[in-house]
């Protein structure tokens, strides 16, 4: 049987397919995949393990062949049409669990990057700026005794309230349903009338596409820090754009994009906004054990097993 990844991922995870006795073919090319590559590799293919960059709609997979299983190789799956898929016959399986620190880790890192300039002051040393000690040089914001809302209260949002907590903020949190933490659950308004901090921790559906957009930054605290590594769309990026400008978020740090991989041009000259190329589960580790699992998902359901992380029909499991 033949699988198709549509780029290159860990070794781990294509040895395995290996050894199964698979025939494997990965995607060397750079650049986003097309819809004809995709519909091509559904009829070709047994199974196929897809990245969260490949938008796997309705109309690519109306035309699905023998293709019975697509694995994502993410925690999200909104890049893919899962009833549309469901109904052609091909399961949809995602990555939980072996990325959750990684991720968590990597939204602690932005907050801390941008609350406290990291990347000015880099910039800034580097640039030969640093004459002296000086008491009002490149003033950030700290955690210490601050509130921090978390939206969204999954496996990433969970670790990431715990890693907050080690550093002496309050925690709260809005979220559909209430979660089994230590931690208040709050509704919307308040979360963004309370909070020093807000981080994204929820999937992208119909329900959370553009849930911060103009208002919602009205609503915040002044000076605010806003951080996401959850989805792009999520946030109204022009919106966003404006808020940084009129210091009504002090600080922002951003890990997704609504345009992805294209950044608005605006926030590339905003200062006050530290911009990483969607790398949140971007550890050896996690991207390891991410091969082997979405690995595992393909061989499961091509030997009639059912999958070990399959993916419901809501637009993607909570982050
Ligand atoms: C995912 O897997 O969905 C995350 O965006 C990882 O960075």
């Amino acid at each position: 049987m033949k699988v198709l990844i549509t780029k290159r991922i860990p070794e781990a995870g294509i040895s395995f397919l290996l050894e199964k006795g698979y025939e494997v073919v990965v995607r060397e090319k750079d650049g986003l995949i097309s819809p004809d590559e995709l519909i091509r590799g559904l009829q070709d293919f047994d199974g196929m393990i897809s990245m969260l960059s490949d938008p796997i709609g309705a109309d690519v997979l109306s035309t699905a062949g023998k293709c019975r299983v697509i694995a994502n190789y993410a925690v999200g799956t909104n890049n893919i049409d899962i009833k549309a898929a469901n109904k052609q016959g091909i399961t949809i399986t995602n990555t939980p669990d072996v990325l959750t620190e990684a991720t968590a880790e990597l939204a602690m890192a932005l907050l801390l990057a941008a609350s406290r300039q990291i990347v000015q002051a880099d910039r800034f040393a580097r640039e030969g700026k640093f004459k002296g000690w000086d008491p009002l040089l490149l003033l950030g914001k700290g955690l210490d005794g601050k509130t921090v809302g978390i939206v969204g209260m999954g496996r990433i949002g969970q670790a990431f309230a715990r890693m907050v907590s080690g550093f002496n903020a309050r925690v709260l949190y809005y979220s559909r349903t209430k979660q089994p933490v230590p931690y208040p659950l709050v509704d919307f308004e308040t979360l963004l009338k309370e909070s020093d901090f807000i981080s994204l921790h929820l999937p992208l559906t119909n329900e959370s596409r553009h849930m911060f957009a103009v208002n919602e930054f009205n609503l915040m605290k002044e000076g605010v820090v806003f951080i996401n590594t959850a989805r792009g769309p999520i946030v109204r990026e022009k919106d966003l754009v404006n808020a940084l400008k009129s210091g009504k978020i002090a600080f922002a740090g951003l890990d997704v994009y609504e345009f992805e991989p294209d950044i608005t041009e605006e926030l590339k000259t905003t200062d006050n906004v530290v911009l990483l190329p969607h790398i949140g589960s971007a550890t050896e580790k996690a991207r390891n054990d991410m091969a082997i699992l979405a690995a595992e998902n393909v061989d499961a359901v091509l030997k009639g097993k059912p999958p070990i992380t399959p993916c419901g029909v809501m637009g993607g499991s909570e982050k």
